[in-house]
C-alpha cells in the first residue's frame, strides 16, 4: 500500500505514517476513488477498510481534510460515519488503510496518541461523566496541576471553564453543577469546550446536534462557528441534517456502502446527490447536458 507520490507535498514535513493491513479483512478496492492531495492537507485518509465480525463498516474510503476547512461527512444510518470518526480519532484501528497526519508520533493507535497529534473528538455517544461537575469534565484527562504539590487546580480549572463556555457563548448557572442535570444542548457545549481546551488542530464532531431541539441546535452551530473563527482548526462534522451540513462546511463528502460516493464543495452540490450520490451520479453520465439545480445551502439553516 503506496500512499506517498513524487513531489507530494507531504515529503517536505515530518510525517506521521500509520499502515494497517490486514489482508483477510481487505475487499478489492472496487475502484473507490481517492482525493487529489493538496498542499493544505493536514489529514489524509487512504483506502480504509473496518469490519466489525460480519458487518463490514467500512469497506474503501478515501478522503481528506485541509487546513482550516470544514468538511461535511453525510451518509445514511449505519453507512460507517461513527465508525471512520472512532478510527480518526484512535479509538478503533482499522482494518486496513493509510492514514497520515503531518507532525511527529507518537502511532495513531490510542486516543491519547491521536490527541498528542492534535485530534480531538465528540463523539456521538457523548463521553462526558454525567456525576461530575462542569469544569471537571471540561478538563477530563487533561487536568492542571499546581507544581511542585501533585494537587490539582482546581480554581484555575473553575475559572478557565467558566471564560472557555463564555468566550463560546454558552451561559450556564454555574461550573460546578453536575453534567447529568445539564440539558442536551448545554452537555453538547461542555464536550466542544474540551476541544478548546485542548487547542487540537483538528476536531471531529459526530452529530453534535442530533439529539437537540431546533433552538439548542443554534447554540451549537454558534458554538461550533465561534471555534472556528477563534483559532486555526480544521474540522470534520458528521451531520444527520443536509441543510446544517451544507450551510456550516465548505466541502461534502457522502458514505455510502462503506464508499465515499460522493465528495464535493458544498457549492456545487444538489440535493438529489446527498440523498442517492450513486443513483444521481449515474443518471448525471446517462444524460451528460442535464443542467443541476442550485441548492440555496446559505438559507437552509435559520428556516429550519
Ligand atoms: N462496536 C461495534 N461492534 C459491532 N458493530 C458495529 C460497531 N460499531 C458499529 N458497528 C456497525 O457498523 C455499521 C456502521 O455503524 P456506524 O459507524 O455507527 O454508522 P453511522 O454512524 O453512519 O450510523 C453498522 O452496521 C453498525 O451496526
Ligand atoms: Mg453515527
Amino acid at each position: 500500500m503506496q500512499s506517498r507520490r513524487v513531489g507530494d507535498p507531504f515529503d517536505d514535513l515530518t510525517i506521521h505514517r500509520v499502515v494497517f493491513e490486514d489482508a483477510d479483512a481487505v475487499e478489492p478496492a472496487a475502484g473507490a476513488p481517492v482525493p487529489a492531495w493538496t498542499e493544505d492537507d493536514v489529514l489524509r485518509v487512504e483506502h480504509v477498510a473496518k469490519r466489525f465480525g460480519e458487518v463490514a463498516a467500512l469497506r474503501d474510503v478515501s478522503l481528506r481534510l485541509g487546513r482550516n476547512e470544514a468538511l461535511g461527512l453525510l451518509g445514511d444510518n449505519g453507512s460507517g460515519k461513527s465508525t471512520l470518526i472512532k478510527l480518526l480519532s484512535g479509538f478503533h484501528r482499522p482494518d486496513a488503510g493509510v492514514i497520515t497526519v503531518p507532525g511527529s508520533p507518537p502511532a495513531l493507535e490510542s486516543v491519547e496518541g491521536a490527541r498528542a497529534l492534535g485530534i480531538e473528538c465528540v463523539y456521538q455517544d457523548l463521553a462526558l461523566v454525567d456525576p461530575m461537575p462542569v469544569w471537571q469534565n471540561v478538563f477530563l484527562r487533561r487536568e492542571l496541576v499546581r507544581r511542585p504539590l501533585p494537587l490539582l487546580a482546581r480554581r484555575r480549572m473553575r475559572a478557565r471553564a467558566r471564560s472557555v463556555l463564555a468566550g463560546l457563548g454558552v451561559q450556564l448557572a454555574s461550573v460546578d453543577v453536575p453534567v447529568g442535570r445539564l440539558s442536551g444542548g448545554e452537555r453538547q457545549a461542555v464536550a466542544l469546550a474540551r476541544c478548546v481546551i485542548s487547542e487540537a488542530g483538528i476536531l471531529l464532531l459526530d452529530e453534535p446536534t442530533a439529539a437537540l431541539g431546533v433552538k439548542q441546535r443554534v447554540l451549537i452551530l454558534d458554538v461550533i462557528a465561534r471555534l472556528r473563527e477563534r483559532s486555526e482548526v480544521s474540522i470534520m462534522l458528521v451531520g444527520h441534517n443536509h441543510a446544517e451540513v451544507l450551510a456550516f462546511c465548505d466541502r461534502v463528502n457522502v458514505l455510502e456502502d462503506g464508499r465515499i460516493a460522493l465528495a464535493k464543495p458544498v457549492s456545487e452540490v444538489r440535493l438529489d446527490e446527498l440523498v442517492q450520490p450513486r443513483r444521481a451520479s449515474a443518471a448525471l453520465e446517462r444524460q451528460p447536458h442535464a443542467e443541476p439545480d442550485r441548492h440555496p445551502a446559505g438559507h437552509a439553516l435559520h428556516a429550519a
